[in-house]
């Protein structure tokens, strides 16, 4: 199985950025941990700044993958853009959110994603991806 994982901006300071928040583990230890607990699935990563260039990997690997696992972070709860690039691709997409973001700023509330999405993960801190994972490789997906 092939899945991807694509972060948004400022997901590259994890293990620095707002630790209280976020933690303080950086995120590529994270998937070393992450592709050892996974041994049979082909899991890529991709993290971007712009909103354009995650568009370009939702496209890239929409049709080639399984499954893809999109954090994309402050863009979740604006861009319609991301939400449209998800809606044409033909594999399934779990938002995820390290924080649990009903719990933070009112702002944070509204996802312009999830509706496009299979279903969303948020609030269990860096495992909100392996538990994304663990809804795109059950058997009934
Ligand atoms: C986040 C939550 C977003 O509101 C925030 O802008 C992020 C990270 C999370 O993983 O908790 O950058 O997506």
């Amino acid at each position: 199985m092939k899945i991807a994982i694509i972060n948004g901006p400022n997901l590259n300071l994890l293990g620095v950025r707002e630790p209280g928040i976020y933690g303080s583990r950086d995120f590529n230890s994270y998937l070393d941990g992450l592709r050892k607990l996974y041994p049979n699935v082909e899991l890529s990563y991709f993290q971007s700044n712009c909103e354009g260039t995650i568009i370009d990997e939702i496209q890239n690997q929409g049709f080639k993958v399984d499954g893809i696992i999109l954090n994309a972070g402050a863009y979740t709860h604006t861009s319609i853009a991301i939400a449209d690039a998800i809606r044409a691709v033909k594999a399934p997409v779990v938002e995820v959110h390290i924080s649990n973001v009903h719990a933070r700023e009112d702002f944070r509330h509204v996802s312009m994603i999830s509706s496009s999405c299979l279903g969303v993960i948020a609030g269990f801190g860096l495992n909100s991806y392996r538990l994304a994972l663990e809804a795109l490789i059950a058997p009934e997906n």
